[in-house]
């Protein structure tokens, strides 16, 4: 291949994630995407969170009668002249650890906001983690096929509380029933809605210019009003700036209603006109550019069970640098190892292919016997690690222990491959031969349990623990390291990678640590060193 072929390849690469709180409407949008992206032929069919039609495996029986959704899938699609990969999220905040390292693996992020609520609680959240690498925010206003907030105080809103320029795209044009279009600022065209064709293509309806004389005829009382608004606009809000949207500082904003498929296609052009192509990315060693001809990668997420056909678990890795050809052989960087891939999966859709090659800002899916873990790097042999790929310390801890005390062998297996997963956190204590889960939300402890009897025919109970927060705990002074240790043993643990870990009963507790000892980093987030 030449480095021209790879450049096309990288530069037609928009890898994406959409961030939102429960409910504004990401499964929906999702659908409508992959309709334009002719991914499948009608919407509706994506993750079936009511219809069923995604449940491949038992846990994924247990997310269908819960109604979320906590596996991530990847789909990949054409649209416009570029190639875009869209990774889903775990929907429910309770898996929100996933979520985050999901975002690490994306050049952009679609931010769907509820017209009627406005800026949401998950938002902030996810806002703030695509901040830790100043990620470009394409922003969709969506359900203007309902009563909405005024837009000029949904887009202050989101101005002031996620601290974010808006630069409106297109702008709506009535809302709720009265629903009737958008105008569009960048190409002074008025689309048109027409509400029950949600599960198509609707054909497009346009009027030029604000000064059309159709537009009257056609939206009538509305069409002074737009007029109006656009004034008003163009000398009070932002206009689009590149690099000021490339710099995660402004964030273009598009109008529509995904159940009424409108809109979505506008925001998919600019998706695809202005967010990146996969970027170089920072390594403990040097910056890892997306041309460079030698493969490199790293794994965020490890899942089990994608399929029940294939009890299995599977690696996600963002391809980052070179071109992955199927039956190549990776360098292991963690175990300093040279690895042969025999298969390699892509997922479309929650369907899973083998897979020929693959390019900068997909995603690939290794199988995993147990030696990969989640920041992972692959790299053609040289010795070099992506860094930012965190795990974050878990809020809430349980004890958990056997009802059959004979299993205890295979609850330690199914916890340390539950913990590298990355499915929940494992503690074991220095002083006792405790197993103690920590987790960021509360379902993970039920995931956990469910996973153990399905997966392992472990049947495990839990009980309390006086456990407040985990600090991962290191120093560059071994004798401040060594006093730390003698002093508090009993509070500390190991990690499921054998990191050494304090469990803080308290919060003061906590604190009382970090005054009297310095010297040592009580770390809230953990990457591979
Ligand atoms: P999520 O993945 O972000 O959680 O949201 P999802 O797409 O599942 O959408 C949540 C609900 O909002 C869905 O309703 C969906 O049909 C609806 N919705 C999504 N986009 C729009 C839109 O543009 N306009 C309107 N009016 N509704 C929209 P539901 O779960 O089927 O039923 P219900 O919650 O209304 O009872």
């Amino acid at each position: 291949m030449t480095d021209f072929e790879l450049e096309s390849e990288v530069a037609k690469r928009r890898t994406f994630a959409i961030i939102s709180h429960p409910d504004a409407g990401k499964t929906t949008i999702t659908e409508k995407v992959i309709l334009y992206g002719k991914l499948i032929k009608k919407a509706g069919t994506v993750k079936g969170k009511k219809s069923g039609v995604y449940a491949t495996s038992d846990w994924m029986e247990m997310e269908k009668e819960r109604g979320i959704s906590v596996t991530t899938s990847v789909m990949q699609f054409p649209y416009a002249d570029c190639l875009v990969n869209l990774l889903d999220t775990p929907g429910h905040a309770d898996f929100s650890e996933d979520t985050y390292r999901t975002l690490t693996a994306v050049d952009s992020c679609l931010m769907v906001i509820d017209a009627a609520k406005g800026v949401e609680e998950r938002t902030v959240k996810l806002m703030e983690v695509t901040r830790l690498r100043d990620t470009p925010i394409i922003t969709f206003i969506n359900k203007m096929d309902r009563d909405i907030r005024d837009p000029i105080d949904l887009l202050d809103e989101v101005e002031r509380v996620l601290n974010i320029a808006c630069a409106p795209i297109t702008w709506p044009v009535g809302s709720g029933k009265e629903f009737k279009g958008v105008y569009h600022l960048l190409r002074d065209e008025t689309i048109l809605y027409q509400s029950g064709q949600g599960h198509t293509i609707q054909p497009i309806r346009v009027i030029k210019g604000l000064n059309n004389p159709e537009l009257k005829i056609r939206l009538g009382y509305y069409a002074d009003e737009l007029r109006e608004q656009i004034t008003l606009l163009k000398g009070a809000s932002h206009s689009f700036d590149l690099s000021e949207f490339l710099a995660g500082r402004l964030t273009p904003v598009f109008f529509g209603t995904a159940l009424g498929n409108f809109g979505v296609d506008h925001m998919l052009d600019g998706l695809t006109a202005w967010a990146p192509p996969p970027q170089p990315r920072k390594t403990n060693k040097r910056l890892v550019s997306p041309i460079e001809s030698a493969f490199s990668g790293f794994v965020f997420k490890i899942q089990a069970n994608m399929d029940p056909k294939h009890r299995d678990r599977i690696a996600f890795m963002r391809v980052c640098s070179g071109r992955f050809a199927k039956g190549m052989k990776l360098h292991h960087v963690r175990l300093n190892k040279d690895v042969l891939v025999p298969q390699v999966l892509s997922f479309m859709a929650g369907e899973r292919d083998h897979l020929e090659e693959a390019y900068p800002g997909d995603i690939i899916g290794l199988h995993n016997h147990g030696t990969i873990q989640i920041g992972d790097t692959f790299t053609c042999g040289e010795q070099f690690h992506f860094v930012g790929i965190p795990n974050f310390a878990p809020e809430l801890f349980q004890r958990i222990r056997l009802r059959d005390p004979l299993k205890q062998k295979q609850l330690l297996k199914g916890l340390m491959q539950l913990a590298e997963e990355g499915a929940v956190q494992l503690f074991r204590p220095e002083q006792n031969n405790d197993l103690i889960v920590g987790a960021v939300g509360v379902l993970q402890f039920d995931m956990v349990v469910h996973r153990l009897m399905v997966e392992y025919g472990v049947d495990a109970i839990y009980e309390p623990v006086k456990i407040v927060t985990a600090r991962w705990v290191y120093s560059e002074n071994p004798r401040a390291m060594q006093q730390f240790i003698q002093k508090n043993n009993s509070a500390l643990a190991l990690d499921g990678n054998g990191n050494l870990t304090y469990l803080a009963p308290t919060q003061a507790s906590l604190q009382l640590m970090i005054e009297r000892f310095p010297d040592i980093h009580f770390a809230k987030t953990r990457e591979q060193r």
